[in-house]
């Protein structure tokens, strides 16, 4: 989902991408000096740019960069296909064929606009190590509340200029500000780093919120960010679900480093059954749309009375479709906000549909 985030920077001219999505996602997946990166070239539509990025990140991509260089730049200008190059762990499965396989698979899930993307080849890059260039040049990312602290855990806090106040605290900024938490999430193979856009989108969101003692259920936790940070401004249970078994791992170490309990399950959310139904005062869901597909219902049976579900992951031109969707299960729109081409909808319990 977005530049200059993870891995590999990606930027072209004031845009960001669904690059981001993996930028935030898994700087270190198979970050470790001396093999070889993939570098999966393709040319795509800008059009659809973001929602290519978004299908390469779920098969493990780590970023997506201009490939050609000026060459980007003047085929953009011209509304021509960009030439972008996607970056793959080295070692993946069945090595550049495999790759290239999983890439079509990938793509081919756009659908009509499958013409508008078309590969064009896979190369091996000079070893790199992507993680450790990635912590070295990652700064905290500012909050209303919060800072998230993406340096090596074993690194004095004083080197990245911060207090290391044993509840992990900071001072406040000026007069009548108020006091910021420091969370460590060092760049892991999760996503949830806190820099982009949609994951902001969903920390802004739980800051204006009074969270004491509401139980959050965060579908597509990731890291854990949005559990921590609900558990952090006084959430009584934050329970993360997560297909990914890596991500949740990390989201267990994160709890840890924290001192902020957890409850994570790795799954959907169908893995909860009924015991979940009228549960949460918040559902958290930061997840592209298609990744859901099929669980909605079961999301919205989650919330209790009342509640409230946080959604992101949507651009702005899937908002009709995407409300739409959550209307026929009797959750109505009644906020929303955007950063860059993302957007989060807050979805309240139409009255007539109230248990
Ligand atoms: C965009 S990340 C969000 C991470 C974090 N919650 C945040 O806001 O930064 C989406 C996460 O959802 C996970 N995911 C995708 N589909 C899922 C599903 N159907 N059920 C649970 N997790 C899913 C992915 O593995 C990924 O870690």
């Amino acid at each position: 989902m977005g530049k200059g985030e993870g891995a590999v920077p990606l930027s072209r001219r004031g845009r960001r991408s669904s690059a981001a999505v993996g930028a935030g996602a898994s700087p270190n997946r198979g970050a470790q000096a001396g093999c070889g990166h993939l570098a999966l070239r393709f040319e795509v539509d800008a059009r659809w740019e973001d929602d290519a990025a978004a299908r390469l990140f779920e098969i493990g991509c780590l970023g997506v960069q201009p490939a050609g260089g000026l060459l980007a730049e003047r085929l953009e200008a011209r509304g021509d296909r960009l030439p972008l190059e996607a970056i793959f762990p080295p070692l993946g499965p069945g090595g550049e064929e495999g790759l290239r396989e999983r890439a079509r698979a990938a793509l081919d899930g756009l659908g009509d606009e499958a013409s508008c993307c078309r590969i064009v080849g896979v190369a091996e890059l000079p070893p790199r190590d992507w993680l450790a260039e990635y912590r070295a040049r990652a700064q905290p990312i500012t909050t209303a509340r919060f800072v998230f602290d993406p340096r090596d855990p074993d690194e004095p806090a004083e080197a990245a200029g911060l207090a290391d106040a044993g509840d992990r605290a900071l001072p406040p900024e000026g007069a009548g500000a108020r006091q910021r938490h420091r969370l460590l999430l060092p760049a892991e193979q999760a996503f949830g780093t806190g820099s982009h856009p949609t994951t902001r989108l969903m920390v802004d969101l739980l800051e204006q919120r009074r969270l004491e003692g509401a139980r959050l259920l965060d579908v597509g936790s990731g890291s854990g960010i949005l559990c921590l940070v609900a558990r952090r401004l006084g959430a009584r249970a934050a329970l993360g679900v997560e297909i990914d078994p890596c991500s949740s791992f990390v989201a267990a170490r994160n709890a840890e480093r924290n001192r902020l309990p957890l409850q994570l399950v790795c799954g959907t959310v169908a893995c909860l059954g009924e015991s979940a139904r009228g549960g949460f005062e918040l559902v958290a869901v930061n997840v592209l749309p298609h990744r859901i597909e099929g669980q909605e219902a079961a999301i919205a049976a989650a919330l209790a009375d009342g509640g409230e579900l946080l959604l992101s992951g949507v651009l702005s031109e899937q908002r009709q479709e995407i409300e739409g969707r959550w209307r026929d299960l009797g959750l109505e729109c009644v906020e929303t906000a955007q950063r860059e081409e993302w957007i989060a909808l807050v979805l309240a319990r139409r009255k007539s549909d109230a248990l």
